[in-house]
C-alpha cells in the first residue's frame, strides 16, 4: 500500500445527509474510491445502491479493498422501537439486546455494516438533550446496557450476513459537559471519571465492541479527540482495547476551535497520535497529513496501527471473502417492520412504561370507562415517538396514542388543547370543556422529538409551551386526570405530581407507542418500569445522581440551618432512580447474605431476598441491590447500584432473587490511583427503588487487595426461582 492509499483507509466521507441517503455519490466521489481516498461512507443505505458503490471499490480501485458503510441506527432501523432511555427504563438488558439484533438484521439487509451505537454516555444533568441517547445516571445500569447493545448488534459472529459492528460512543466524558450544554467541556475528577463515567465503556471494550467514538468535548481541558492519555492510554493501554476508534462528525479539525492545533497538519497529528483511527467527513487526514507522516517514521507507525485496524474489521466483517454479502435485495425486502419485529417493539415500549403515581387506583381504567376526554398535542404526534434518530423510520408507521385509544374505546373525545412547544393557550377552553363532559381525563404532557437529542439542551426543566397552564385548567375541573408523560429527559413535574391522579411517564416509545400506554392504561399491561435517571424538582436541583457523597453536615429538614439542604426546597429528588410503581404490590422478606465475610481477594458474596406478589394482578417487580462503604479512606457515595433483577410474579408468588457480587464490584479508585479493596465493613440494602429500600445485610471484607476493572463494569450473576406458588390462581 502507498502512504496515500492506506490514509485513504482512514477516511470516512459522507455519501448524503441523514434525511438525503446517498445524495453525495455522484460521479466525482466515485473516482474518489477508484482512487482508493475513502475507507468508509456514512449517512448511506440500500442493499443495490451500496452493492454498486462497493463494486467500484472492489473492482476498479488498485487495491480492491471493500468499503465500510456506517449510518446512526440507534434505536431501530426501520422498526423504530423506544428511546434509548426509555429503553433503561425496562431494566431488563434482554430487552436491549433484543432491540439491537433486530435493528441489526434490518440494517444489514440495507447494505450496513456498522451503526454508531450504543450511546453509552452517563448523564446526570437533564438539562443535556442527549440525556434521551443513554442509560441515564448510574454507570452500574448503564454498563448492563451497554454490553447487552453490544452483543444485540454483533451477534456472535460478526461475519455473519445480520450482524453490524457497534460504534460506542461517545468516548470518554461527553455526558459530563458543564452546565448541561451540549458540546462543552467537562472537569471532573478522576475518581469520578472511573467510577462514573467509563464503566459503560470499559463494559462495552469487554463485550467486545468493533470499534469507539471519540466524544467532541474537551475534559479537563484537553478536547478528547486529541487526548493520548485517555485514548492511548486508558482504552487501549489499560483495556488493551484494539479494536477501531473513530472521531465524532468534524471532531479532527474542530481540535482548531478548541485551541490545541494551529493548522490542519497539526490537528491531523494530534489525532493520529492520540489513537484516532478514523476521521468522520473532516477529510483532514486525507487532505493534510500525508506530508507530516513521510517526514516522521514514529508517525508513520501510527498510520500503520490504525489501518491495520481498519483492514482487521473488514477482516472480521468477512468482506474480504464476500465484499456483497450485505446486498441481498430480497432480503432487504422481506425483513423491514415484520410482524415479529413490531410485537418485539411493542412488548420493549410496555416494559419501558413508568408508573409515577396512581391515587386512588385510577389506574387501570375500567373497559368500560365511559367517556374518555384525550387532551395534548402530543397524543397525535406521529413523529415524535420515533425520536431524534430515527433511522429509516416513518411516521405512517408509527401507531399514535389516539389512534389506539380510538380503536379501543368507543366513547373518544381528542382535543389538542395546547401545541407542545408554543405558548398559545387559545385552545385551552376547548379542553376544559372536554374534561367537564367526560368521566376522565387522559392527558399526554412533555417534550415532542425536537426537544431533546443533539445540541438540544434546556436551561429549564418545566413542561414547554402553555402546557402547564392547560394542564392548570383541566386539573380544575375536578375530573380525575391520567397524564401521560411523553419526552426524552426527566423533567420537573412537581404541579402534575400534586394534582395528577396517575402519571405514566411513556417517553418516546416507537412505532408501537399508542398500543403499548392503551395496553397499559386498560391493564392489559402491568407497568413495571424504573426511573433510570431521577426526576428533579426543580431546574435548580440539577446535575442531581442518587449516588453522591455524604456530607460533614448531611441534609436535615428538622436542623433548620447549616447542613447540606436548601432553604427552599426539599434534598431529594421529586421521583427517585430506580423508582416506578405497579398496579399490584409486592413483599419483602429478610434480607441473607450467605456468609459474613470474605476474603478481599477473590471472595465472594450471595444476597438473596424473597420477594411476594402481595397483591391481586400479575406483575413484575424490580428488586434493586445498592451497596455502600461506611468507613474507608476515601468518603464512599451513600448508595450505588449493584444488581437488579426484574421479575415476573403471578398473585400469591413467592420467588427467591440472588445476586452474587465479587468483592471486586466494592472496590473503589484509590487515592494514589488504581482499584483498590480494603478491608471492612460493606452494607448491602435491597429494594425497590433507590429511595425505597426494604432491608439490609452485612458483609466484611478481610485483607486488601486491587481490583483490574471498574466495579460498575463488571456483570453480577443474578437468579431467581419460585419457592412458592400462586396460592390463588383465579
Ligand atoms: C453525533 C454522533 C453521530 C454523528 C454521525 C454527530 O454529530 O455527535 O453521535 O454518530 O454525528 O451522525
Amino acid at each position: 500500500m502507498t502512504t496515500a492509499e492506506k490514509i485513504g483507509q482512514l477516511v470516512q466521507r459522507m455519501g448524503g445527509r441523514q434525511r438525503a441517503l446517498n445524495s453525495r455519490l455522484g460521479p466525482e466521489e466515485l473516482e474518489k474510491v477508484r482512487r482508493g481516498e475513502v475507507g468508509s461512507y456514512l449517512h448511506v443505505a440500500g442493499a443495490e445502491p451500496l452493492r454498486e458503490l462497493q463494486r467500484v471499490a472492489v473492482e476498479e480501485s488498485r487495491l480492491g479493498i471493500p468499503l465500510l458503510f456506517a449510518m446512526d441506527v440507534v434505536h431501530g432501523y426501520r422498526t423504530i422501537f423506544p428511546v434509548p432511555l426509555a429503553m433503561a427504563a425496562t431494566w431488563d438488558p434482554s430487552a436491549a439486546e433484543s432491540h439491537a439484533r433486530i435493528a441489526a438484521q434490518e440494517a444489514s439487509a440495507a447494505g450496513l455494516h456498522w451503526t454508531f451505537a450504543p450511546m453509552v454516555d452517563v448523564a446526570r444533568d437533564p438539562r443535556w438533550g442527549r440525556i434521551v441517547e443513554g442509560a441515564g445516571e448510574d454507570p452500574f445500569l448503564g454498563a448492563a446496557m451497554a454490553a447487552a447493545q453490544v452483543r444485540g448488534f454483533q451477534g456472535s459472529d460478526l461475519s455473519a450476513a445480520d450482524t453490524i459492528m457497534a460504534g460506542t460512543k461517545h468516548f470518554g466524558a461527553y455526558g459530563a459537559a458543564e452546565g448541561g450544554r451540549d458540546y462543552a467541556g467537562a472537569d471532573l475528577s478522576e475518581r469520578t471519571l472511573r467510577e462514573t463515567y467509563l464503566p459503560p465503556f470499559e463494559a462495552a471494550a469487554k463485550a467486545g465492541t468493533a470499534s469507539f467514538m471519540t466524544a467532541f468535548n474537551a475534559l479537563g481541558g484537553v478536547p478528547t479527540t486529541g487526548n493520548a492519555t485517555l485514548l492511548r492510554g486508558i482504552l487501549r493501554g489499560e483495556w488493551g482495547y484494539d479494536g477501531v476508534l473513530l472521531s465524532d462528525w468534524h471532531a479532527i479539525e474542530e481540535l482548531m476551535a478548541h485551541g490545541v492545533a494551529g493548522d490542519r497538519a497539526a490537528a491531523a497529528r494530534l489525532a493520529l497520535e492520540a489513537g484516532v483511527d478514523m476521521d468522520m467527513v473532516s477529510d483532514i487526514y486525507g487532505q493534510d497529513l500525508i506530508a507530516s507522516v513521510e517526514a516522521d517514521p514514529e508517525l508513520k507507525a501510527r498510520l500503520d496501527e490504525a489501518v491495520m485496524r481498519i483492514l482487521k474489521v473488514k477482516r472480521d466483517l468477512g468482506l474480504f471473502v464476500d465484499p456483497y454479502k450485505y446486498h441481498d435485495a430480497a432480503r432487504e425486502a422481506a425483513v423491514m417492520l415484520s410482524p415479529e419485529h413490531r410485537a418485539e417493539a411493542r412488548r420493549i415500549a410496555e416494559r419501558s412504561i413508568v408508573l409515577l403515581k396512581n391515587e386512588g387506583n385510577v389506574l387501570p381504567l375500567a373497559k368500560g370507562a365511559g367517556r374518555i376526554a384525550l387532551i395534548g398535542a402530543l397524543a397525535d404526534d406521529a413523529r415524535s415517538q420515533l425520536g431524534s434518530w430515527r433511522a429509516r423510520g416513518v411516521e405512517e408507521d408509527v401507531v399514535t396514542l389516539r389512534a389506539a385509544l380510538e380503536a379501543v374505546h368507543a366513547g373518544v373525545t381528542y382535543v389538542r388543547g395546547a401545541d407542545s412547544r408554543s405558548s398559545e393557550a387559545a385552545g385551552i377552553a376547548e379542553a376544559v370543556s372536554a374534561a367537564r363532559a367526560s368521566d376522565v381525563v387522559v392527558m399526554a404532557l412533555g417534550e415532542d422529538f425536537d426537544w431533546s437529542g443533539e445540541a438540544r439542551s434546556r436551561s429549564s426543566l418545566e413542561l414547554p409551551g402553555a402546557q402547564e397552564e392547560l394542564f392548570e385548567a383541566v386539573a380544575s375541573t375536578g375530573k380525575p386526570v391520567v397524564v401521560v408523560l411523553m419526552g426524552g429527559r426527566p423533567l420537573a413535574i412537581p404541579e402534575v405530581a400534586e394534582k395528577a391522579d396517575a402519571i405514566l411517564v411513556t417517553w418516546l416509545l416507537g412505532d408501537e407507542a399508542g398500543p403499548a400506554i392503551v395496553r397499559t392504561l386498560f391493564g392489559d399491561e402491568n407497568p413495571a418500569g424504573r426511573l433510570p435517571a431521577s426526576f428533579p424538582r426543580t431546574t435548580g436541583q440539577v446535575p442531581f445522581a442518587y449516588d453522591h457523597l455524604p456530607s460533614g453536615r448531611p441534609a436535615d429538614p428538622d436542623l433548620a440551618k447549616d447542613t447540606a439542604r436548601y432553604m427552599d426546597l426539599p434534598i431529594t429528588p421529586l421521583y427517585a432512580f430506580g423508582y416506578g410503581l405497579s398496579y399490584t404490590t409486592f413483599d419483602y422478606g429478610p434480607v441473607a447474605v450467605d456468609r459474613a465475610s470474605i476474603p478481599a481477594e477473590g471472595g465472594r458474596v450471595t444476597v438473596s431476598v424473597a420477594v411476594t406478589n402481595s397483591g391481586l394482578r400479575a406483575g413484575d417487580e424490580v428488586v434493586q441491590l445498592y451497596m455502600r462503604d461506611p468507613v474507608a479512606s476515601v468518603s464512599r457515595p451513600i448508595q450505588q447500584l449493584r444488581g437488579f433483577r426484574r421479575v415476573a410474579l403471578a398473585p400469591g408468588e413467592t420467588r427467591m432473587v440472588s445476586f452474587t457480587l465479587d468483592a471486586a464490584h466494592f472496590a473503589f479508585w484509590g487515592q494514589s490511583g488504581g482499584w483498590v479493596i480494603e478491608p471492612g465493613l460493606i452494607l448491602l440494602s435491597v429494594g425497590s427503588a433507590s429511595d425505597s429500600i426494604h432491608g439490609h445485610a452485612e458483609v466484611t471484607l478481610t485483607g486488601q487487595s486491587h481490583g483490574t476493572s471498574s466495579p460498575a463494569s463488571i456483570p453480577v450473576l443474578s437468579s431467581d426461582r419460585q419457592i412458592r406458588g400462586n396460592l390463588n390462581p383465579t
